[in-house]
């Protein structure tokens, strides 16, 4: 049977078509109108969005399919998602789905007889400080526990829950911070409070008087490297951009945040959104585009909106639209909701999920910078290192070097989250020893537990042990101790936690989150996932350690994108530093940790099934 699409409906469809090069590149909004006109997407809807924008069906559905977040027509009214990956499995995470489930007479993926619920086991909600965490539907719960849990799912039934915007915190410290400095003010993300702040003279500034190489020799001269994960020098990356290119340019804003431990890109997004557009601008006139995309994570919703309505804001100022600050420079910004899928933080599988596709990656060279966005030369930029332009073009390079290392120069944000007493984010001036960070500024470890092991740069950095935390933060140090600074998700780990258990857990999300593209990534992660659940499980072998490290070594610089070395990383050194923790797995048939009192990253019933 087919669907009949009301023409509000294809206004609204053609209308988002028409903010793309091309038409299919609408298609992640255009199944997520469906979601909201039908509340689901089902196979009817599909087909009806595939021959308005002129793409097959099964095109539509081999999307689809690809993505999480989209909501299915067996799903309940209200989605439970609990997120399972290690930040909140270390604070109870899995106990929390394991009660919800109990509660509601039904597993993870399983839907309550009368419709109303759902129960999700997800991944990293970027949203770690509050672990365990909690989203239902789109809106994020505080503060979790059974009991709370309890009382969500009664004044569901009983009608009487309506969603609530969690408080915003950040922890203070002796280091002022400068990003983050008034996201916690009132009104912060609107326009009027950004202008009382001195918001978009720079951009004003740059657009009338610099040329784009002098921007782009500015933010070189300033040191500033890439926020999202791999430390990119940004004034370099701009200048691959070839500017005589007769093609159109693209610059776009990189808000995937979904590296496990990661949370800082979702509060300059929703507090500071301003900041964001304006170093938007700057970029945008660095490389001389006008067009650029916000790819903003699919869990994102209430940031989406924040940040379509702060693009609204800006434009109606005109800051944006056909002539920039009333000079001669047009700029279009689209804030683009993604669909649950962690390979779009990886810049080329995301550019392929904005061209209304599978986010798969895509080998390099040719690099984005050259053959990018519908193979035109693009520049990928994260939330956080375009929020620095404004204060770097305000304040100078000088003062911007004041802060940092000489090669790490500027703060970063970092996200400390796990065992610590005072997770959340910390705004601090690179190269501080990660001891400082944790044990003075994070409170330490909690009552009477010592630490045991800590992963700097979000899970797909390499772990470090308690002799090695006088490591100072920033990109060279780490690098140096063969780890990395990557998205600075730091998560903390105490002595009741398993090791394996939390390789375990740590690879079950790698192996979920592989595209399949490559096979040393699509087994790779499948096989690490079996041996670890069967080292956990009592079903060990001597042997596989050493398979283990083999996978590792068959994986890592094999692969299109970088996921594989991001699972096999912490997996051999987790492997390597804690092996007297593996091997007694091995002798005694099972964790020696005792369940009661230790840290469970793995669920019950997953533990159970592979017995
Ligand atoms: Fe759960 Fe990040 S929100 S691990």
């Amino acid at each position: 049977m087919s669907l009949q699409l009301t023409q509000g409906f294809i206004n609204e469809l053609e209308a988002l078509c028409a903010r793309y090069p091309k038409r299919e590149a609408a298609l992640l909004p255009a199944l997520r109108l469906l979601e909201q006109e039908f509340g689901s997407v089902t196979e009817e809807g599909m087909a009806a969005v595939a021959k308005r924008i002129g793409v097959s069906p099964a095109k539509v559905y081999g999307v689809f399919t690809f993505y999480t977040h989209y909501r299915r027509p067996t799903d309940g009214k209200y989605l439970l998602q609990v997120c399972a990956t290690l930040p909140c499995a270390l604070r109870g995470g899995l106990d929390l789905a394991g009660h919800l489930g109990n509660r509601l007479g039904i597993r993870p993926g399983e839907t309550t007889p009368d419709g109303l619920f759902t129960l999700k086991k997800v991944e990293c909600l970027a949203n770690c400080d509050k672990a365990p965490c909690l989203q239902v539907n789109d809106d994020y719960v505080d503060v979790v526990n059974p009991e709370t849990a309890d009382e969500i799912v009664e004044r569901i039934r009983s009608g009487t829950w309506k969603p609530e915007l969690p408080p915003y915190s950040i922890p203070t410290t002796k280091y002022e911070p400068i990003l983050l400095k008034h996201v916690l003010e009132r009104d912060s993300f609107t326009v009027d409070h950004y202008l009382a702040r001195g918001g978009y003279k720079q951009a004003e500034r740059v657009i009338r008087t610099m040329k784009p190489a002098e921007v782009i020799e500015l933010v070189k001269q300033s040191g500033l490297r890439g926020r999202g994960g791999a430390g990119f020098p940004t004034g370099m990356k701009w200048g691959f951009v070839p500017a005589a290119s007769p093609k159109p340019k693209y610059l776009i804003c990189n808000d995937d945040e979904s590296e496990p431990g990661t949370f800082k890109d979702k509060m300059l997004t929703e507090r500071d959104p301003h900041r964001v557009i304006e170093g938007i601008l700057i970029a945008a006139w660095a490389i001389q585009s006008h067009s650029a995309y916000v790819y903003i994570r699919g869990e994102f919703g209430y940031g989406a909106q924040v940040l379509r309505r702060a693009v609204d804001e800006a434009a109606a100022k005109g800051f944006l639209g056909a002539k920039c600050f009333g000079a001669d420079y047009r700029l279009d910004v689209t804030v683009h909701r993604g669909a649950g899928a962690y390979i779009c933080g990886e810049e080329t599988g995301l550019i392929t999920s904005l061209e209304g596709n599978r986010g798969y990656p895509k080998i390099k060279p040719p690099f984005p910078a050259v053959e990018g966005f519908f193979r035109s030369p693009t520049i990928v930029n994260n939330v956080e290192t375009l929020a620095c332009l404004p204060l770097i073009l305000g304040n100078g390079i000088d003062w911007f070097r004041k802060f940092g290392t000489e090669k790490s120069p500027g703060t970063k944000i970092f996200c400390l989250c796990g065992h610590v007493q005072r997770p959340g984010l910390y705004e601090l001036p690179l190269g501080l020893p990660l001891r400082e960070m944790i044990y003075d500024l994070a409170g330490g470890l909690p009552e009477g537990r010592a630490l045991k092991a800590v992963i700097p740069g979000g899970s797909s950095a390499a772990v470090l042990t308690v002799d090695e935390v006088d490591v100072k933060m920033d990109f060279d140090s780490l690098a140096a101790a063969k780890t990395m600074l990557g998205s600075g998700g730091v998560i903390v780990m105490d002595d009741r936690t398993c090791m394996v258990e939390a390789l375990w857990n740590i690879l079950r999300f790698y192996h979920h989150e592989s595209c399949g593209q490559c096979t040393p990534c699509r087994e790779g992660t499948g096989w690490l996932d079996k041996i670890l659940a069967r080292l956990e499980t009592g079903r060990g072998r001597p042997e596989d350690l050493g398979i283990v490290l083999e996978v590792c070594d068959e994986m890592v610089g094999r692969t299109i994108c970088v996921l594989a070395d991001a699972a096999a990383m912490p997996a051999k050194s987790i492997v390597q530093k804690f092996r007297p923790e593996f091997e007694a797995h091995v002798a005694q048939q099972g964790c020696p940790f005792k369940k009661n009192g230790q840290t469970r990253t793995v669920p019950v019933e997953l533990a159970a099934e592979n017995r």
